[in-house]
């Protein structure tokens, strides 16, 4: 039986850790050559010795830099000539209470959040087009779809990532390219742990199936997004949660 991304050439923002580091290498562990990105020098050296350096290949740059980002991916079409998935996980969470939310901390959830995963989209699909088929993951949030209290900016910024997704799902149907996001709920990594104890207590208990999300749970659904058994499936936000109240 053949692998379900046998042979295709994805790339994976913040995979050093979380949720990205987990698509990498249920990726990997599916057939992919994945290109691996992160800010950190070094920080993919042992994802790369665990999938190994012909199966996960490293590339370093912020996802603000948007130099750095185009040359990544030029960097992928001169080796691969392709590009199959992009997976646009990279992201921050930070709080702020309305009435104390500072133009600074906008500009830098949404640069992370927003304009850095609209900047991937674009030269991705840049490749895609050419090829005629690609698949396109984006992350929003369940916060981004339900909305809560403390996290406005956070939540708009994910909101935004929805928007985006439709959006560009119609611009790129008529190439072949397909557009998808994800909505994880509350998925054990250290951005979910940096709400705190007593919050991360109270969110446990919110979920109906009775238990957090685990990086892989994420990865799954990335893999089926980027896999033909959804190849007619585009514009859609697919919520991954465990039936978690916000
Ligand atoms: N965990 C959850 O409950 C949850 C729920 C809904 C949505 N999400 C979304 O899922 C995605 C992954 O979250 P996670 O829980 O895995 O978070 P995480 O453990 O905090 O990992 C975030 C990843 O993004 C990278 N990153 C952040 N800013 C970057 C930048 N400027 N340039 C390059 N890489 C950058 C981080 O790199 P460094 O190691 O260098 O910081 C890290 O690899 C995010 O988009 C998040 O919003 C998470």
């Amino acid at each position: 039986m053949t692998a379900l991304l046998e042979d295709k050439v994805c790339v994976v923002t913040g995979a050093n850790r979380g949720i990205g580091r987990a698509v990498a290498r249920l990726f990997v562990a599916e057939g992919a050559c994945v290109y691996a990105c992160a800010r950190r020098d070094g920080s993919l050296d042992a994802l790369v010795g665990d999938c190994g350096p012909e199966r996960l290949v490293p590339l370093y740059f912020d996802v603000t830099d948007t130099k750095g980002m185009k040359a990544a991916f030029l960097q992928v079409r001169k080796e691969q000539g392709r590009l199959d998935a992009l997976v646009n996980n990279a992201g921050i969470m930070k709080d702020a209470l309305i009435g104390m939310i500072a133009p600074e901390l906008v500009s830098e959830v949404f640069e992370v959040n927003v304009s850095a995963t609209i900047a991937a989209l674009q030269f991705a699909a840049g490749l895609m087009r050419r090829q005629g088929s690609g698949s396109i993951i984006n992350f929003s949030s369940i916060v981004g779809v339900e909305g809560v209290a403390g996290q406005a900016v956070y939540a708009a910024s994910k909101g935004a990532v929805v928007a985006l997704t439709k959006a560009a799902a119609k611009e790129l149907a008529p190439q072949g390219v397909r557009v998808n996001a994800v909505a994880p709920g509350f998925i054990d990594t250290d951005l979910f742990r940096s709400i705190g104890e007593k919050r991360v207590e109270g969110a446990s208990g919110n979920v109906g199936m009775g238990r957090l999300g685990t990086p892989d749970d994420v990865a799954r659904a990335c893999a089926f997004l980027a896999s033909d058994l959804s190849d007619y499936v585009t514009g859609q936000i697919l919520g991954i949660d465990g039936s978690a109240r916000v």
